[in-house]
């Protein structure tokens, strides 16, 4: 038995679970089967779609969301093991007030996408990175994108964003008078 967009509802003997996720900074439950992976669970249990889904296993970095702020798979993870925790998807990078992320505005003025798919699992990888690392080389720009594929662009635009991203949020900290990031 399929559900919405094809995902398997839980068959009348399968463990399901209740899991309350705080998904962009808002409280989400789901009662899902206990084998369902984040990924799906954010896609089609929650609608949050902007997470994207290439290899689903652990290769590509499109399903990359932050749990606690740090990187993660989701094709490769659970949603009982996300259970109590953060999670922030591409569609929390943007401000409450409708502005771009300082990675999204990179990538939009240094043309660090084209077909977008891989995308999402680059700016919340970047995001994460640039708070641990605010002013990297460039260097250290390719060695923090080399775990996401991107089929399309080279990667000299998504480095150049990277390098951009750093730019633009310290003048945004710089305008704020603190952390912006
Ligand atoms: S879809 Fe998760 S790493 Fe490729
Ligand atoms: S922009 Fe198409 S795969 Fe990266």
């Amino acid at each position: 038995m399929t559900g919405q967009a094809g995902i398997p509802q839980a068959a009348a003997n399968e463990q399901v679970a209740t899991v309350r996720i705080t998904v962009n900074g808002t409280v989400r439950e789901a009662t899902v089967p206990v084998r369902r992976l984040l990924s799906d669970v954010l896609r089609h249990d929650l609608g949050l779609t902007g997470t994207h889904v290439g290899c689903e296993h652990g290769v590509c970095g499109a399903c990359t969301v932050l749990l606690d702020g740090e990187p993660v798979r989701s094709c490769l993870m659970l949603a009982v093991s996300a259970d109590g925790h953060e999670v922030t998807t591409v569609e929390g990078l943007t401000r409450p007030d409708g502005s771009l992320h300082p990675v999204q505005q990179a990538f939009r003025e240094c043309h660090g996408l084209q077909c977008g798919f891989c995308t999402p699992g680059f700016l919340t990888t970047i995001a994460a990175f640039l708070k641990e690392n605010p002013h990297p080389t460039e260097e250290e720009a390719r060695e923090a994108i080399s775990g996401n594929l991107c089929r399309c662009t080279g990667y000299q635009n998504i480095v150049r964003s990277v390098l951009r991203a750093a730019e633009l949020a310290e003048q945004q900290s710089d305008r704020a008078g603190g952390s912006t990031r």
